[in-house]
Parts: C-alpha cells; structure tokens; sequence
C-alpha cells in the first residue's frame, strides 16, 4: 500500500519539516510570477507529506487543502501546520474531491515513486479535481548519484519518470511548461483547458490589457 513507507519514515520525514518549507518558499519566491492565472484562492497539495508545502502557501494567504494515503505523514502535518485542512486520500484509487474543487493543485515528489499506470491515474485525478492547472514538483533528467542510490532502494519508478515525463504528461494534460527551479527539480507547470494555456502565451507576449484580466501570480 502507497502509505506504507511513509507511514514508517514519517518521523523522520518530519525533522526536515523547516528545511523544507525555506527550499518551497525560496521556489515560490522566484518562480510565483510564472504561474500567472486568474485568481486564486484555493489550492490542493496532492501527497502533502508532513505539510511543508501547504505551510508555505498558507502563509501567503491561499485556503489550502493537503491530502495523503499515509496516515502517520498527517499526524505530523497536522501537529506542524495547524491552520490547515488535512484529509486523508489516495490519488490513484480517487480523491474525495468533486471536479474543478480547487484552483490550483500541487504535487511534489510524488509522482516519480509511482508505477507508470498509476502515476497516468495520479495525472488523470489531478486534472479532474483542478480547474485552472496542476504544477507537478518534481525531478528533471540530471541523475545525481545520491538521488539514483535512494530512489533504487525506494523501488518506485525514477527511471522510468526521468525518461518520458513531458511525454506521459502530455497524454493527459493539453500544454505542459518546464519550468526549472533546482539542480535537479521542474516545475512541470500543466494547464487543465486552452483557455488559461492561451492566457500563459498572451502574458509571455506582454499584452497588459489580457494581464490584467487575467493575470495573477500566486506570489
Ligand atoms: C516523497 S513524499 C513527498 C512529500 C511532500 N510532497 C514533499 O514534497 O516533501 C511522497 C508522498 O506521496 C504520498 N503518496 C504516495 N502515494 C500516493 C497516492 N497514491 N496518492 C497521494 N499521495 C501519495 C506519500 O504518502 C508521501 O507522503
């Protein structure tokens, strides 16, 4: 089961918990601005581990919802980020969320560990319950020796993820952007209908008037 793992690493996991929230915050800081979409007020943190994410986007006012299968992942998550709604869920076999729930869905490091067809589920769910885009946090193709050591020993399928990302990607969601924000991490920035991918290529081509209607970076 997905949870197994993190529910025995989950204390661990959670010493990384301030770490983490400075990496996110520094990502958001230099790259909020490329996510210009209508307004948003609400977001859904797909696989949100011990909260990191949901602490930083909380504390930039969005309402924030973080949902994960490994229960033990949750209690630390909610010890950490009080203010936050945790729920427990699993993206593959279908999230308690109706369609279009949330403006904005993230989902960091967590479609790599998974098998190819339910990493397809996992995009498939995320586009269902986003109505504006899903940013998928994730690794690019630069294997460092460590990340290859550990994600060998986890067993889920880096090798595979590193290889056909934009590709799998591309099969369910209509545009993707590869937006760099590490050594080794994109965000894979995917727009859920045509209409906010053309609002993306209208801000890149500087037209203020569609910008103002449009544009409103999370940041
Ligand atoms: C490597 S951790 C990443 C945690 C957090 N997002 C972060 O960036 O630190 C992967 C997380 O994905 C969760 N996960 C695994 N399978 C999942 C699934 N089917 N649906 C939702 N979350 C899942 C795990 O329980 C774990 O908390």
């Amino acid at each position: 089961m997905a949870g197994d793992l993190f529910n025995t690493i989950a204390g661990v996991y959670g010493w990384f918990h301030r770490y983490q929230m400075r990496r996110f915050s520094a990502i958001l800081e230099r790259h909020g601005h490329e996510v210009p979409l209508s307004p948003m007020r609400t977001v859904c943190d797909v696989g949100c581990g011990t909260g990191a994410l949901c602490a930083v986007l909380h504390l930039r006012g969005l309402q924030v919802t973080g949902v994960d299968p490994a229960h033990r992942m949750l209690d630390v998550a909610r010890e950490k980020v009080p203010d936050v709604s945790f729920i427990m869920g699993d993206a593959v076999t279908g999230l308690p969320f109706d369609d279009n729930s949330f403006d904005l869905v993230f989902t960091s490091y967590v479609a790599h560990g998974m098998p190819q067809h339910q990493r397809m589920q996992l995009y498939q769910e995320l586009m269902r319950i986003a109505a504006q885009a899903v940013i998928v946090h994730d690794y690019n193709e630069k294997r460092a020796i460590l990340t290859t050591i550990i994600e060998f020993l986890e067993r889920g399928d880096y090798f595979g993820f590193i290889k056909k990302r934009e590709q799998e990607m591309l099969q369910i969601f209509p545009s993707v952007k590869i937006i760099p924000v590490g050594r080794q991490a994109c965000w894979y920035l995917c727009h859920c209908n045509l209409r906010h991918e053309n609002a993306q290529e209208t801000e890149d081509e500087g037209n203020t008037i569609e910008e103002k209607e449009l544009g409103n970076p999370i940041h």
